[in-house]
């Protein structure tokens, strides 16, 4: 097994993906490149559902690409904000929300997620996944307004009520460049009897 704590993102999607079961509904919250998107259309698969969302054009548009080239039709793009996720989700359905913060790579780095649409789009996530679901967020605080959304979600995990949810927080604290830190939000999943 390859060493899953040099990647950050990859690490992310690692503990995501245990979350998730084939024929599951998740979320991409900012598809960018669309290598979240497939990686979670890939795992749901055929009978499953993603629901994939960026504000870019571009994105929408590199996301199609990718699904198309590797035959995947389980995914619903919306050329939307995460913000309006509530309208095609309902609530306590989805496995998984995944939220990788900050700009389109090879895009305009001042197209960005910007912090109180984060909170807001992080509330509804909370509410959508199911018990026993997850939010993975990747954060960056190697720009201005990755630093204060970082601050921001940082403040508003901590006071989740620690008898719904479980808050992970991980960051490669020896390494330079001010890689990617990880949160991971669940939601304690009913007791039986
Ligand atoms: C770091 S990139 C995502 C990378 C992506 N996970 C991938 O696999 O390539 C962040 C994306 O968030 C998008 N974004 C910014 N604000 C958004 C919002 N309110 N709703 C949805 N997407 C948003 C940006 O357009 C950008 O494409």
């Amino acid at each position: 097994m390859s060493n899953l704590i040099t990647k950050t993102t990859e690490l992310a999607m690692a503990v995501t993906l245990t979350y998730i079961k084939s024929g599951d509904t998740v979320v991409d919250a900012t598809c960018g490149t669309g290598r979240d998107t497939l990686t979670l259309a890939k795992t749901v698969g055929a009978g499953g559902q993603v629901f994939a969302f960026d504000i870019q054009k571009k994105a929408i548009f590199l996301t199609e690409a990718r699904l198309r080239t590797h035959g995947f039709s389980n995914v619903r793009l919306f050329h939307e904000s995460f913000a309006e996720m509530s309208s095609h989700i309902p609530e306590n359905s989805a496995a998984a929300v995944v939220f990788n913060l900050g700009y389109l790579p090879g895009g305009d780095h001042k197209i960005t997620t910007t912090a109180d649409t984060t909170l807001a789009g992080l509330e509804t996530a909370f509410s959508i996944i199911r018990p026993g679901g997850i939010v993975t967020v990747v954060l960056y605080d190697g720009h201005e307004e990755g630093a204060e959304e970082k601050k921001r979600i940082l403040e508003r995990v901590r006071t989740l009520d620690s008898r719904k949810y479980h808050v992970a927080y991980v960051s490669l604290i020896n390494q330079n460049n001010d890689p990617p830190e990880i949160l991971w939000i669940t939601k304690k999943a009913k007791r039986r009897g």
